[in-house]
């Protein structure tokens, strides 16, 4: 039946969707993304959202034949493109050729009722199929991983390339976003705008930081925010008739609040109401109030907030940073790895460095080298035109949005080099008198005593990683140096690859304690320090806690 899916799909999206696979995310090792005209951030956010408002979210049951299931979709127009993954239980992605079809799906579908529980009736493009005669064995479907690899099978990974950089490559290819979760992370987006919709016909839900900025990690949290734009500027440019579009509406004491307001609908909106919409909580006294929740289908941990227009283009700008050379990604997925292996990272807020913070590092070091591999944001911002003019609250944030108008580096540093030299140069910055600097690319002085203070590079006098305290800044500063040395000592002494030891990258994201085994010839400061801390733990707190300690 696949052949007939085929034949029936739409040529011109189906040749647009082969072109957008071969580029930048499968192509780290050719570089042969420097060939391909480089797409705008705004044309891909339109093209991928206009893709998911074609498509629909499918709950499967777990013995399923795809032929059949295709087959019977189709009936309701041509199929675009489909992939299956798997959630706590089965689930399609399935793309139509045209809108329409998922009107005629939804008439097609009914709201389940039980005797047990009553269902709140919405239309949404979130169906669950339930087979009259389900199939008794379940065809081979490949279903679609949106998880990265275990830890242990990337150092099994890492441990048989051949060299830093295919290190640095390796991880880069296993840990991207892949096609298909950019996909999802669309699809939920456009989910949660048919909710949003309700109050807001005209709002659109556009998803930034990580998911759409090149430097998202599988599993990493979806980001997204509520536009109110086109309600806003609805009939702003009808100057003749006697009625205002908006002849009566209510108002607030300030923007922040109307921003609590909205959320806080919307936040219950999604609680009450939202297929799948999990552990729904209203984050407003935030310096950016925000709605947290699960969406359950897509696994995803959103936060949705509004009015965040500048986050928006911050992610463009990264988005920009992270084409032009193909480095950048490459050392920005090591460098955030690092810190999470160690802990200098946390999936909870705190005082801790940030991804956001680290990746704005790496740029800065980028910038910094002899050639700079990286332009200033205030370069950029002297190759824009009238069409790239951009002020948003007051601020200025004007960059080139045409890729193709910025030349590439000349500089031919390899990976290794410069993860050598990023932990070098961090381990020796002067972080007590200096502040990083996208903007200009060069270190400024502190505005202020914040242990860690890097510029926000739209909205400049705020400090993105204002919540770092000093001991965590520390702790950075000492892994660092601590890694710089182990590079330092591996160049001296590499193992051979045949010998499945961990080594280059891998040796730097064993946690420290497992590292110290490894390389116990080269340092016995470390193994006396293992012990140490051993007998430590077994003194003060008797043989349970030592059995925890080398547990880990
Ligand atoms: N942001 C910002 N200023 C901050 C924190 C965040 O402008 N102090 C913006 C950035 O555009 C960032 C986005 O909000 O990309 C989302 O923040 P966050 O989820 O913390 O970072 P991500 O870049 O999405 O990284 P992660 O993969 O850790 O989610
Ligand atoms: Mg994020």
């Amino acid at each position: 039946q696949r052949p007939i899916v085929r034949l029936l799909s739409c040529p011109g999206t189906v040749a647009k969707d082969l072109r957008r696979d071969e580029q930048p995310s499968g192509s780290v090792e050719t570089g042969f993304e420097d060939k391909i005209p480089k797409r705008r951030f705004s044309e891909m956010q339109n093209e991928r959202r206009e893709q998911a408002q074609r498509t629909v979210l499918i709950h499967c049951p777990e013995k399923i034949s795809e032929n059949k299931f295709l087959k019977y979709l189709s009936q309701f127009g041509p199929i675009n493109n489909h992939f299956f993954y798997e959630s706590l239980g089965l689930y399609a992605v399935v793309e139509f050729c045209q809108k329409e079809s998922i009107g005629s799906l939804q008439n097609g579908t009914h709201t389940p009722r039980t005797a047990m529980e009553a269902a709140i009736p919405f239309r949404s493009r979130f169906f669950n199929l339930k087979l009259k005669n389900p199939t008794s064995e379940r065809s081979r479907i490949r279903s679609s991983n949106q998880l990265p690899r275990s830890n242990k099978q990337l150092f099994e990974l890492l441990c048989y390339t051949e060299s830093i950089d295919d290190q640095l490559n390796t991880l880069l290819k296993e840990f991207q976003l892949t096609e298909e979760n950019t996909k999802l992370r669309y699809l939920t987006c456009s989910l949660i705008e048919d909710i949003a919709a309700a109050y807001f016909p005209d709002c659109i839900i556009r998803p930034f930081g990580s998911s759409v900025n090149t430097f998202g990690k599988l599993g990493c949290d979806l980001d997204m925010f509520l536009d109110l734009d086109e309600t806003r500027n609805l009939g702003a440019h009808k100057t003749s008739g006697n009625f205002l579009m908006e002849f009566q509406v209510k108002t607030v004491p300030s923007e922040r609040i109307a921003t609590q307001k909205i959320l806080s609908v919307l936040g219950e909106c999604l609680d009450h109401l939202g297929p799948g919409c999990v552990g729904v909580q209203k984050i407003l006294n935030a310096r950016c109030p925000l709605v947290r929740f699960s969406h359950q289908a897509s696994g995803f941990q959103c936060d949705l907030t509004t009015n965040n227009r500048i986050a928006l283009t911050s992610s463009e700008l990264l988005y920009i940073y992270g084409a032009l050379d193909s480095r950048v990604r490459a050392l920005v997925f090591s460098i955030r790895c690092w810190a999470r292996a160690h802990s200098l990272t946390s999936s909870i807020p705190g005082a801790w460095i940030t991804n956001f913070s680290l990746t704005m590092m790496v740029i800065f070091f980028l910038q910094r080298r002899s050639p700079p591999i990286l332009p200033t944001l205030d370069s950029l911002k002297t190759l824009a035109d009238a069409e790239d003019k951009c002020i948003i609250e007051g601020n200025n944030c004007t960059f080139v949005r045409d890729l193709n108008r910025i030349k590439p580096s000349r500089n031919t540093e390899t990976l290794e080099l410069l993860l050598k030299e990023f932990f070098e140069y961090f381990g020796n910055f002067a972080f007590d008198k200096n502040s990083i600097n996208i903007r200009q690319g060069s270190e400024q002085n502190k505005p202020d005593s914040s242990p860690l203070y890097i510029q926000n590079p739209f909205e400049t006098s705020l400090n993105i990683s204002k919540n770092v305290s000093q001991s965590q800044l520390q702790k950075f500063v000492d892994l660092a140096r601590q890694s710089a040395w182990i590079l330092q000592q591996e160049d001296r002494d590499r193992p051979s690859i045949s010998s499945n030891r961990p080594w280059g990258l891998a040796s730097l994201l064993l946690p420290s304690v497992n590292r110290k085994s490894f390389t116990k010839k080269k340092s016995n400061k470390f193994a006396i320090e293992t012990v140490k801390n051993l007998l430590e733990s077994l003194k003060g707190n008797g043989t349970e806690n030592f059995t925890k300690t080398s547990g880990k």
